[in-house]
């Protein structure tokens, strides 16, 4: 008894988690499935999700793939869904670089050849 009252304490954290689609790894929210769609023929999904931007630097790579390429055009309502789900999903992280490596621990610097 005890442990199903435990389960439906549990359950509406369950809700709260992130659901993410096994085969591709997109999470999944509104818009993921156009991303899958048109996301996934050229290189992994794995590419779009290990990638973070804000909208607009979402749309320029999308231009970019348009420009050079051969990433088809996407009907407006179409393009919209893929941004905002990339934006929301996938938005820009402060210093996702690693702290810079103190002098103490640099190599010397090389000297000039004589
Ligand atoms: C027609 C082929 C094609 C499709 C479809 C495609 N891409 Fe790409 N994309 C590429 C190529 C080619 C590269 C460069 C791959 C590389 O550098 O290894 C790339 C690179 C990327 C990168 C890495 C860019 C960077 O600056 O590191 C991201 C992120 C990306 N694509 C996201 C997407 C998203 C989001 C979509 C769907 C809207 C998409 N791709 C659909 C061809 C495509």
């Amino acid at each position: 008894m005890k442990h199903v009252a435990i389960c439906f304490l549990l359950l509406p954290l369950l809700a709260l988690a992130v659901e993410t689609d096994e085969a591709t790894g997109l999470i999944k929210s509104p818009g993921w499935e156009q991303v899958r769609i048109h996301c996934g023929g050229c290189h992994s999904h794995a590419l779009v999700t290990s990638q973070r931007a804000d909208r607009q630097t979402w749309l320029d790579m999308i231009r970019w793939m348009q420009a050079t390429q051969n990433l088809w055009h996407f009907e407006p309502a179409t393009e919209a869904a893929i941004l905002d789900y990339l934006a929301e999903n996938y938005p820009p992280v402060p210093n996702r670089r690693r702290a810079p490596i103190p002098a103490s621990l640099m190599p010397k610097a090389a000297k000039p050849l004589q």
